[in-house]
């Protein structure tokens, strides 16, 4: 017992937040990041990784970054790149502080194009909730390659101080073996916009997408001028360029947006950025991410399905499929079309979009799967068409779930799981 205890406060004292993986800089199949968080004080940290020979190699930079957020105790950032990876195989890697190992574990590197790969998608998650947690065991148990969250990451905003209490603790048994990847919602950056609290927007501050995304599209600040300073510092490149941005993993090149107001989709700039990145692609499949369902059958946030001016383009570009959260349950459409009637440039904050939706097989299929923790609603919807619109196939609302996915180059098989581990929907999309 004492052993364990000894152990257990020395792994506390060495990290903040243990090390997980993410896409990085410049993700390839033979390349990913891992960060860790560890207490403000100086000390040598490496990480190594083992070859295939076994020798452990020591990745050569790591970048650090010095938390100083007025309110939050300091603590620092520390940001390695793994490159040389076999592509998609597991690997074993090893932080040490000072020369001393103080973490080991095994990753798995992104699987190149042709390579099989299964995904979890769990949106609306991080409420520090009792269904949270029986979905985190859940996706766990499934041992996705990646776990990509459709924005509300954490709540009840996206402070700092939230990602350390209801997101890596509860999620770290996946998160040191697989890339986790984000789109931010509401809470995550309009929620969270006001600098009044200093450790907001710390969206910018944890995650590490690739910086592939249209530049110059920002959060609206607020809150002290200092404190606006010291967010854009540690945030660096990062703000605003990493709340939109594309990867492929397997089969699947992934295309992730920001919904939110202050991304005005109907500008030419955005769309053409989005058309050029969906039409560079010659992934098998490309799936879309953010966080506003556009077409779901819940009177709740009906006037946010503004991103329906998005669908022409997502159609001319063999999009299969979108998924995204913001009404907590889970909803599937039939794959549809949409013919938008005449909307105003630009959007107001609001409105929704008007037009008619076509049910069409070669049309694209939204998944809402907003079911991952936070207080779900829609329940009685449950299993009765009728309360539907005629674009959706499938609603699931009493219980927290999330969607596994199997891509392979000629086959998707979809399937949402449920807390308690039975299968709530399931369905496949073939190759055409
Ligand atoms: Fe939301």
């Amino acid at each position: 017992m004492l052993l364990l205890a000894l152990l257990a406060s020395f792994a506390q004292a060495a990290f903040v937040t243990e090390p997980y993986l993410q896409l990085g800089p410049r993700p390839a199949p033979d390349r990913l990041s891992i960060l860790w968080h560890a207490p403000d004080a100086d000390a040598t940290w490496a990480l190594e990784h083992q070859s295939a020979d076994g020798a452990w190699m020591p990745v050569q930079r790591i970048v650090q970054r010095r938390v100083t957020l007025r309110g939050t105790r300091p603590f620092r950032i520390y940001e390695a790149e793994l490159a040389g990876l076999r592509p998609g195989a597991e690997f074993d890697y090893r932080v040490l502080r000072d020369g001393a190992p103080v973490f080991t574990a095994r990753g798995k590197a992104i699987a190149p194009p042709q390579a099989p790969a299964r995904f979890a998608v769990v949106g609306d998650p991080g409420a520090g909730s009792a269904g949270q947690r029986a979905v985190a065991s859940r996706i766990n148990a499934a041992q996705p390659d990646a776990v990509i969250v459709p924005g509300d990451i954490v709540y009840p905003n996206g402070r700092l101080k939230h990602y350390l209490s209801k997101w890596f603790p509860i999620y770290q048994p996946v998160f040191r073996a697989r890339i986790s990847a984000a789109a931010p919602g509401n809470h995550d950056f309009e929620e969270c916009a006001d600098l009044a609290q200093p450790d907001c927007l710390a969206y910018f501050h944890v995650w590490s997408p690739p910086l592939n995304g249209p530049a110059g599209n920002a959060v609206a600040l607020m809150g002290p001028a200092a404190d606006q300073q010291a967010f854009k510092a540690l945030a660096g490149a990062k703000f605003p360029q990493a709340a939109n941005y594309s990867f492929d993993y397997g089969p699947v090149h992934w295309t992730i947006l920001d919904s939110n107001h202050v991304m005005d989709w109907t500008r030419p700039d955005l769309r053409q950025w989005l058309e050029n990145d969906l039409a560079q692609s010659h992934a098998p499949w490309k799936f879309v991410v953010f966080h506003h369902a556009p077409f779901h059958s819940s009177g709740k946030h009906a006037e946010h399905q503004r991103l329906r001016v998005l669908s022409p383009i997502f159609e001319a570009h063999g999009v299969a499929v979108v998924f995204a959260g913001h009404v907590h349950n889970y909803q599937r459409t039939h794959p549809i079309r949409f013919v938008a009637e005449p909307y105003p440039t630009p959007l107001g904050s609001q409105q929704p979009i008007p037009g008619q939706t076509i049910r069409d097989p070669n049309g694209v299929v939204y998944v809402l799967t907003g079911a991952g923790g936070a207080g779900l609603v829609d329940g009685a919807k449950t299993g009765r068409p009728s309360t539907w619109l005629p674009f959706t196939a499938h609603f699931e609302a009493r219980q927290h779930s999330f969607t596994q996915i199997d891509a392979n180059p000629e086959l998707l098989r979809i399937r949402q799981i449920g807390a308690d581990g039975r299968e709530l929907d399931s369905f496949q999309i073939a190759r055409k």
